[in-house]
């Protein structure tokens, strides 16, 4: 069977960084996140009788090696929940440019698990789907669900997986994200997580991330907009604290970076509100409400940026 899915990248508002278990990628905190409208991988999975291995390409390149290794042992643990024992051909395709720093494990592990395990001929429900894509990588699991989605850590693999808190509708808010970097990260979100623990102020953030996530899901319910991102911004400086404290020590951001961190505050100052968030890479997103993202977007070409992407809240992932 050939079968066609789409998926989307997403913002961590509540950030993960750290896991209670390795192998079944268990986070240490549950997260919130907003799916996002213009990064999102399209992913094509048929079965082939007469194949005697998977075949992957992404945005047309064939993998080999570790890359390859990756995603087969995601399809063989799709494969083991079914009879049908074929090989898979595999495109994945990415709509975001490559190398822009943006990550697709997110969108690519949704949609290669949405895609595949309908041609395998498994009908799985969300939650199924959101637990399966957590063990490809675990910001994968936000990228089933609609719109804004959190991630319950759970503590086995039952427990953690994702579910919509809103609707893509629910909320005209924008991620106006400008591209710092290109270069591939030094250090994996993979690796990185293992590295958390080591921080002395990681204890610190565990302890507190039920009371902020309460007070993020209060935010988001009456659409408070400054709570919403005051409690963001706050939360992605707790998380780089925690990297640059870790041993060895992970620096993500760079100058350019802290460019855009320090303009995003003067332009709030100035009565542009806008908020900032960073992931494990140089690319600042700066959350805004949806009449705010070209102001901003200008505002970022004026300071430089000349790659920047406009996202909206999205859908998760879906069969196309
Ligand atoms: O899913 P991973 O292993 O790529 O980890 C994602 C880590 C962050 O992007 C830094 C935070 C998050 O919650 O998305």
């Amino acid at each position: 069977m050939k079968v066609t899915a789409k998926a989307p990248s997403n913002i961590a508002f509540i950030k993960y960084w750290g896991k209670k278990d390795e192998n079944l990628r268990i986070p240490a905190n549950s997260s919130i996140s907003m799916n996002l409208s213009d990064a999102y991988t399209i992913t094509t999975a048929e079965t082939d009788e007469n194949l005697i291995n998977d075949e992957v390409s992404i945005d047309g390149k064939i993998l080999a090696g570790k890359d390859l290794e990756r995603i087969s042992k995601h399809v063989d643990l799709l494969r083991s929940g079914t009879k049908n024992k074929s090989y898979l051909r595999i495109e994945s395709k990415n709509n975001f440019p490559k190398g822009a720093g943006i990550a697709s494990s997110a969108s690519g592990f949704a949609a290669l698990t949405l895609a595949v395990s309908k041609a395998l001929g498994l009908s799985l429900s969300e939650k199924e789907l959101s637990i399966l894509a957590r063990m490809g990588s675990g910001s994968a699991c936000r990228s089933i669900p609609d719109g804004f989605v959190e991630w319950v850590a759970g503590d086995n693999d039952k427990t953690s997986y994702a579910y919509s808190l809103y609707p893509a509708s629910y909320w005209d808010i924008a991620d106006v994200i400008a591209i710092v970097g290109e270069s591939p990260k030094k250090v994996s979100s993979t690796e990185g997580h293992g590295l958390a623990e080591s921080s002395p102020f990681y204890e610190a953030r565990i302890r507190k991330m039920p009371e902020k996530i309460e007070k993020i899901k209060k935010a988001l319910a009456d659409k408070n907009f400054t709570d919403f991102g005051e409690i963001l911004e706050a939360e992605a400086i707790n998380m780089h604290s925690v990297m640059m404290t870790s041993v060895p020590p992970l620096y993500y951001l760079n100058p350019e970076t802290l460019k855009v961190m320090e303009a995003v505050i003067e332009w709030r100052n100035e009565g542009l509100e806008s908020y900032f968030t960073i992931d494990a890479g140089p690319n600042v997103h700066v959350i805004c409400e949806e009449g705010g993202s070209d102001k901003i977007k200008n505002k970022l070409k004026e300071i430089g940026f000349e790659k920047i992407l406009v996202n909206k809240p999205a859908e998760g992932a879906k069969l196309i």
